[in-house]
């Protein structure tokens, strides 16, 4: 295939991990900056790109929450959102579920309700104008404890029928799930779907509690799940999604080159993976470079990707009549591009 770029730029795609306050980029960090009169440490897009190396997760995550204190106002939230879906939409992401952080913001005296009213007039727009589906999922800071989380949920409770679910995310590494099935059991009662980042640099482990204990519907990364052949025969039995994110993997050292990802070994052991951007504008890539990133480092065919782009969409929470309305546009696309 000639242009596999082509292809993957004009596949319909679905995007399941995305931290929104993760696609802030450098220029909009600063005019925010500049617009709340808040002081960063970077004074330029340069330094702060110079400044995205990072060794581990906490490395990255010392930065995220340092850039998302730039975000104060409900427009702050809407720009932030509308970039990320105008880029997606551009990409062919025709679906998008998005996570976000109300700790990072709520403990610096940001309302739960500037949030989530930002990002929900920006996913709303962008239905209208963009003509994409979108939705929501409310991410707990696993570095914080329970209670937080429980008076997190408390305050969303106001706008529940605006989620689609609940994760975790933050430092895995020390802070296993066990530490949050209780609130996760009241998001559950509330109807709402479970994710949580697991096996990103946490054991295996980890991941069995997700799944046991959270009673998860995906699993956020997993890639160390592969260390354990019997819970990995149980993530295939069960189906399990994984929402994989190739170059945050990379750029967070989570492996040494992407000719080494486990991703290709993932879908040949008929692992559920989808393809996803984590944090594009601190990665070096939206959905788009994911996908041409692995394409490449792998060597993956046609209908490699068009199964990882059919998972994305399976694996997402819209009801079956819309998902069956994606999976044949992309199964047509299969068939008649390039
Ligand atoms: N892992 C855990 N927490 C995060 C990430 C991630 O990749 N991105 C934003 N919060
Ligand atoms: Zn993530």
């Amino acid at each position: 295939m000639a242009d596999l770029a082509a292809f993957i730029q004009g596949m319909p795609k679905a995007e399941l991990h995305i931290h929104i306050e993760g696609s802030l980029e450098p220029e909009m960090m600063l005019a925010l900056a500049r617009r709340n009169g808040v002081t960063l440490r970077y004074a330029s897009e340069a330094a702060l790109r110079a400044a995205y190396r990072f060794g581990n997760l906490q490395d990255f995550l010392d930065l995220y929450y340092e850039g998302m204190s730039v975000l104060r106002q409900e427009q702050d939230f809407y720009d932030l959102a509308m970039a990320y879906l105008r880029r997606a939409a551009g990409q062919n992401v025709r679906h998008a579920e998005i996570f976000f952080d109300p700790q990072g913001h709520t403990s610096r005296g940001v309302a739960f309700k500037i949030v989530i009213d930002g990002l929900w007039r920006a996913l709303e727009d962008a239905e209208r104008q963009l003509g994409m589906t979108t939705g929501l999922i409310l991410c707990f800071l696993r570095h914080l404890d329970e209670a937080d989380a429980d008076k997190t949920l408390d305050h969303a409770l106001p706008w529940r029928d605006r989620l689609i679910g609940v994760g975790l995310d933050s430092s895995e590494k020390g802070n296993p799930p066990s530490r949050f099935q209780r609130v996760f059991a009241r998001a559950r009662e509330l109807g709402l779907k479970a994710v949580a980042h697991a096996g990103e640099e946490g054991p295996p482990q980890y991941v069995r509690e997700a799944l046991d204990l959270l009673r998860v519907d995906r699993i956020d990364h997993g890639n160390r799940a592969l260390e354990d052949d019997e819970l990995t025969r149980r993530l295939v039995r069960e189906r399990m999604p994984l929402t994989v994110c190739p170059l945050s993997n990379l750029r967070l050292c989570g492996v040494p080159s992407l000719d080494v990802h486990p991703l290709e070994r993932m879908l040949q052991l008929g692992l559920r993976a989808t393809v996803n951007s984590d944090d594009p504008a601190y990665f070096g890539g939206y959905v788009g470079e994911n996908y041409l990133a692995v394409q490449q480092a792998l060597g993956l065919d046609r209908a490699e990707i068009v199964t990882l782009a059919r998972n994305g969409f399976e694996a997402s929470f819209i009801d079956d009549a819309l998902k069956r309305r994606y999976l044949a546009a992309l199964d047509d696309y299969g068939r008649t591009a390039g």
